[in-house]
């Protein structure tokens, strides 16, 4: 569906929320009841919002934390340096962590994100991405659980932004002419 502003649908909305609900399954089978959840700020705000309450429904009442990380600045190409603009607010020595993320691409969000998290003290950390694009990897790194593989556009929407814009948008869209 082309919805005349340039995005074409590739995830709709019910597609993402039956992935979710079984990855939360997956997730619920695999990890220690007592996890933290913590999410990387921005683009994966939408997505944990929906996995905590899918984990709920699987008994698992995790702590949610936030780290803010930025590889993008504005524009459509990772500028290769990943910073730590915010920093959790609580202690994860000792615990099980589940790192959760929007979209793997080159790794280096999510690589960094994890030896953090070791230096930390974290018990046991795996990490959830809803997305990821095949073959774009720069450091390497294999998340514990994916919901989709998607082909190598640039998307936005279900907390995916471009520039800022199409956070808000319930389902997952490409961008034409990226
Ligand atoms: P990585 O560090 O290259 O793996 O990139 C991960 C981060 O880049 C994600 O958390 C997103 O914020 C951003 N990103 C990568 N691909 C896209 C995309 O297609 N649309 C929007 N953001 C993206
Ligand atoms: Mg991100």
């Amino acid at each position: 569906m082309n919805l005349g502003s340039g995005i074409t649908v590739l995830l709709s909305e019910q597609e993402i929320a039956e992935r979710v609900d079984a990855l939360a399954q997956e997730i619920s089978s695999v990890m220690e009841p007592d996890m933290v959840c913590v999410s990387l700020l921005r683009g994966s705000f939408v997505f944990t919002a929906d996995l905590i309450r899918a984990l709920s429904r699987c008994m698992v009442m995790p702590r949610v934390d936030f780290m803010m990380m930025s590889s993008y600045g504005e524009g459509v190409v990772s500028s290769g340096v990943v910073q730590v603009l915010h920093d959790l607010q609580e202690p994860v020595e000792g615990r099980n962590v589940l790192l959760i993320d929007d979209i793997l691409e080159s790794g280096r969000t999510l690589a960094l994100a994890h030896e953090l998290m070791l230096a930390k003290g974290a018990l046991d950390v795996k990490a959830a991405v809803l997305l990821e694009k095949p073959g774009k990897l720069v450091e390497e790194y294999t998340p514990d659980f994916v919901g989709f593989s998607i082909p190598d556009h640039f998307v936005v929407g279900y907390g995916l932004d471009y520039a800022g814009k199409y956070r808000e948008l319930p389902f997952i869209g490409v961008m034409e002419g990226f």
